[in-house]
C-alpha cells in the first residue's frame, strides 16, 4: 500500500476516534455507563473483522474504500472504547469488570494460539495499525510449573527474571520454572487486581533508541498470583510446595532496613501461620519445609544492592534468630543458599501512553503493560540448593545471562556507574524542570557532568572487572540513559535518595577521600539532593518527597532552612558514614547548596565543570 494511502487510510481511524469519543463519552452520561459499555467493543471486534476481510470480500467499491469505511467504524468503537474503559475500570475496578473484559481478550489470544485459527490471527495481525509484531507464547502455560515464587512482582521484575523464564519456556521448551508471584504489601493490590484478571499474562515492550527497533511480546511466564493480605495462608502453601525451589524478590532497596521493632516484624515473629512481611513468609516457609522433611529453596534477591544475596541471608538470620529455633537457625545455615547478583534493565513506571500504545498499535486491551530497553543484564552466583533454571542457555546476547563465583566487581561496576549516574543526575534534572531522564542527559551540561562523574571520580576507584571494557560500558550507558522512547520518569528515579546514596556514591566518595582527594561531582551530587529535599524547584513549584528513609529521618526539616546547613546533612551517619569529619568535603557541598540556590543549577553545572574538578588535598 503506497504511504499516502496508508496515511489516509490510519487517518480515517483518527476521525472515527475523535466521533467515538464524543459520541461515546455523551450516551454514557446519558444512557449510564453500563448500558453502553461493550457496543464500543462489539464495533471494534466487527471493524477489525471487516477490515481484515478488506483484501479479499469487497466487490464494487474497492478494496481501499471498504478498508476506509471499516477503519472509520474502527476508530469510533477505539475513540469511544478510552473514554469507557478508563472510566469503567476506574468506577468498577474492585468488582472485577474491567478484568472480565482483559480476561476475554487475554484468553482469546490463548485460544489463537492453542486452535492456530487462521481467522483470528489475521484479526490480531490487522489490528495493529503500525505493524508491530506481537510475539505470544508458543508454549502450553498450563504445563509449566512454579519452580519460581516471587515476592512483591514489579515492573523490573516483569521486564528481567518473568522475561528469561520466558524465553526459557518458549524458546527451549523448559517447564520446572513458570513463576508464582505473590502481592506482599497492601499496596501490591492495585498490581495483583490486574494481574489476577489477566491469568499472570502481561504485554512486555521493549523499545530501542531507533525508533523502529520495537518488540512485542506476551509474557506467559508467570502463572498465578497471590494477594497474600488476603489469603496468607494459600502464599505460604505455595512457599512450602516442593515444586517451588527458588523463591526471589523484589522488594526495592529501602526493602532490606529490617527492624525487629517494626509492628508487622514483631507481629510476624509471633503469627507463622499468617505473616504479613517477605522476612516472616520466607522463614516460616523454611521451617514448615524443615520440619516436613523436606529440601529447602534458594532465597534469590533481584534488587539493586551491593552483595543483594549476603544481605538478605543476614536479614532472614536475623529474623530466624529472632524466633530462638536453634533447629531451623542451623537448616537455614546449612542448607540454604542466597546467591549474589547484579540484575540490570532500566524499566520506567508504566503510563497511560503505554497502555494506549499497546491498545493501538497491538489491539490489546492490557491494564498494566510494561515498557523497557533492549538491554539487560544479569550476573549471577551458581550457588543453587535446589536446582536453578539451564541459565547458561541464555549466556549470549541479548540476553547476558553470566553465571560465576564473582558478582562483587560486576555488581560495583553497575551500581557506581549506571545507578550513581542517575542519582547524580535526577535531582538536578528535576530542578531544572525536566520530566524525564533522556531530556536531563542530553542536556549539554548534564552529559559532560555525568561524564566527568564516571571517568574522573568513580572509576579510578572501581574494582577491576574481568572481560569488560569500561570505556564501552560507559558510553553504552550514556546511550541507554538518553533512550527517548523508554519515558523514564526522574519522579521515579528522585525516589529514595536516602537508600541510594549510601550504596551507590558514598563508597565512591569515602575511597576517592582515602586517596586524598575531593570528588567535587559527588560533591555536587550531595549538594543537588539537598537542594531538592528543602522542597521547592527552581520554579518554586513544591516537591512531593517520595523517600521512606529520608522521612524517617526527618532530613527535609534539615534541608528545608534557608540555609541548609551541609554539615548537619553529613552528620547523618545511617546515609553518609564518617563523611561529616572531612572538613573540606563538607565545605565543598556547603558551596554546591550554595551556589545552587543563589545562581540555580545551570550556572552551578557550567562552574563546577569547568571548576577545579578532583584535585588533591
Ligand atoms: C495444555 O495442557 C493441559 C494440561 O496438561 C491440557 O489439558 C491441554 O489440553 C493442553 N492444551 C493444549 C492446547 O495443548
Ligand atoms: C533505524 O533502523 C532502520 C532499520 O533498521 C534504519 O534503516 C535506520 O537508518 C535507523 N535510523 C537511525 C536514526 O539510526
Ligand atoms: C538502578 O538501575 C536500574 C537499571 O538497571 C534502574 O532501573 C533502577 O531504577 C536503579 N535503581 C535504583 C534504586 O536507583
Amino acid at each position: 500500500m503506497p504511504s499516502d494511502i496508508q496515511g489516509i487510510i490510519k487517518g480515517i481511524t483518527n476521525v472515527g476516534n475523535l466521533i467515538g469519543q464524543l459520541v461515546f463519552g455523551y450516551l454514557s452520561d446519558s444512557k449510564g455507563r453500563k448500558s453502553v459499555y461493550g457496543i464500543e467493543l462489539l464495533i471494534i471486534i466487527m471493524a477489525t473483522i471487516c477490515s481484515a476481510m478488506a483484501g479479499s470480500a469487497a466487490t464494487g467499491v474497492g478494496t481501499l474504500g471498504f478498508l476506509g469505511f471499516w477503519r472509520l467504524v474502527l476508530g469510533i468503537g477505539i475513540g469511544g472504547d478510552y473514554p469507557m474503559s478508563a472510566t469503567v475500570s476506574s468506577e468498577w475496578s474492585s468488582a472485577g469488570r474491567r478484568g472480565q473484559m482483559l480476561a476475554l481478550t487475554f484468553s482469546m489470544q490463548g485460544w489463537v494460539m492453542a486452535a492456530g485459527n487462521a481467522l483470528a490471527r489475521l484479526i490480531v495481525d490487522k489490528f495493529k495499525c503500525d505493524s508491530v509484531h506481537t510475539h505470544l507464547p508458543t508454549y502450553n502455560r498450563s504445563q509449566l510449573k512454579h519452580g519460581i515464587v516471587h515476592l512483591s512482582v514489579g515492573n523490573f521484575h516483569r521486564s528481567h527474571l518473568a522475561y528469561y523464564m520466558d524465553v526459557l519456556a518458549n524458546e527451549y521448551d523448559q517447564t520446572e520454572w513458570g513463576i508464582i508471584g505473590v502481592g506482599v504489601r497492601s499496596v501490591d493490590k492495585p498490581i495483583s487486581t490486574v494481574l489476577q484478571a489477566q491469568d499472570g499474562m502481561y504485554t512486555l515492550i521493549s523499545k530501542g533508541c531507533n525508533e523502529t527497533d520495537v518488540d512485542v511480546r506476551i509474557i506467559g511466564s508467570l502463572i498465578r498470583y497471590i494477594f497474600a493480605p488476603d489469603a496468607p495462608e494459600r502464599a505460604l502453601a505455595v512457599l512450602m510446595h516442593p515444586h517451588t525451589k527458588i523463591v526471589s524478590m523484589t522488594i526495592t532497596v529501602s526493602g532490606y532496613d529490617l527492624d525487629l521493632k517494626n509492628v508487622d516484624i514483631q507481629h510476624d515473629l509471633h503469627h507463622p501461620q499468617a505473616p504479613r512481611t517477605v522476612f516472616g513468609f520466607i522463614v516460616h516457609a523454611l521451617d514448615g519445609r524443615r520440619r516436613a522433611n523436606k529440601a529447602p529453596f534458594t532465597v534469590l534477591s533481584c534488587d539493586n544492592v551491593q552483595q543483594n544475596g549476603e544481605v538478605i541471608k543476614r536479614c532472614i538470620l536475623k529474623f530466624a534468630k529472632a524466633l530462638n529455633n536453634i533447629e531451623l537457625l542451623d537448616y537455614i545455615q546449612t542448607k540454604v543458599t542466597f546467591p549474589n547478583s547484579m540484575v540490570d534493565r532500566i524499566t520506567p513506571v508504566t503510563s497511560d501512553t503505554d497502555r494506549q500504545y499497546v491498545h493501538l498499535h497491538c489491539g490489546i486491551a492490557d491494564g498494566w503493560p510494561v515498557v523497557t530497553e533492549p538491554f539487560m543484564q544479569w550476573v549471577i552466583e551458581d550457588s543453587f540448593c535446589n536446582g536453578r533454571p539451564p541459565l547458561e542457555l541464555l549466556s549470549n546476547a541479548p540476553y547476558n545471562v553470566l553465571l560465576t563465583e564473582h558478582v562483587e566487581a560486576s555488581e560495583c561496576m553497575k551500581m557506581r556507574l549506571l545507578n550513581a549516574s542517575h542519582t547524580a543526575m535526577c535531582y538536578l534534572g528535576y530542578l531544572m524542570g525536566y520530566t524525564y531522564i533522556h531530556e536531563t542527559i542530553l542536556d549539554k551540561h548534564i552529559q559532560s557532568y555525568i561524564e566527568h562523574l564516571m571517568n574522573d571520580e568513580v572509576t579510578p576507584v572501581l574494582p577491576a572487572v574481568p572481560n569488560v571494557d569500561l570505556d564501552a560500558y560507559k558510553r553504552t550507558l550514556i546511550q541507554r540513559f538518553s533512550n527517548p522512547h523508554m519515558k523514564d520518569t526522574l519522579s521515579r528515579v528522585c525516589m529514595d535518595g536516602a537508600s541510594k546514596f549510601p550504596k551507590y556514591l558514598v563508597p565512591t566518595i569515602v575511597e576517592q577521600l582515602k586517596r586524598g582527594v575531593i570528588p567535587y561531582m559527588c560533591a555536587l551530587a550531595i549538594g543537588s539532593w539537598i537542594r531538592y529535599l528543602g522542597g521547592k524547584d527552581e520554579s518554586n513549584r513544591p516537591i512531593i518527597l517520595s523517600d521512606v528513609l529520608a522521612t524517617e529521618l526527618k532530613l527535609h526539616e534539615l534541608a528545608s532552612e534557608t540555609r541548609p546547613s551541609a554539615i548537619e546533612m553529613l552528620s547523618v551517619r545511617q546515609v553518609f558514614g564518617d563523611l561529616a569529619n572531612d572538613q573540606r568535603f563538607a565545605e565543598t557541598v556547603q558551596n554546591a547548596v550554595k551556589l545552587l540556590y543563589e545562581e540555580g543549577s545551570k550556572t552551578t553545572l557550567e562552574k563546577w565543570i569547568s571548576g577545579p574538578r578532583s584535585s588533591h588535598k
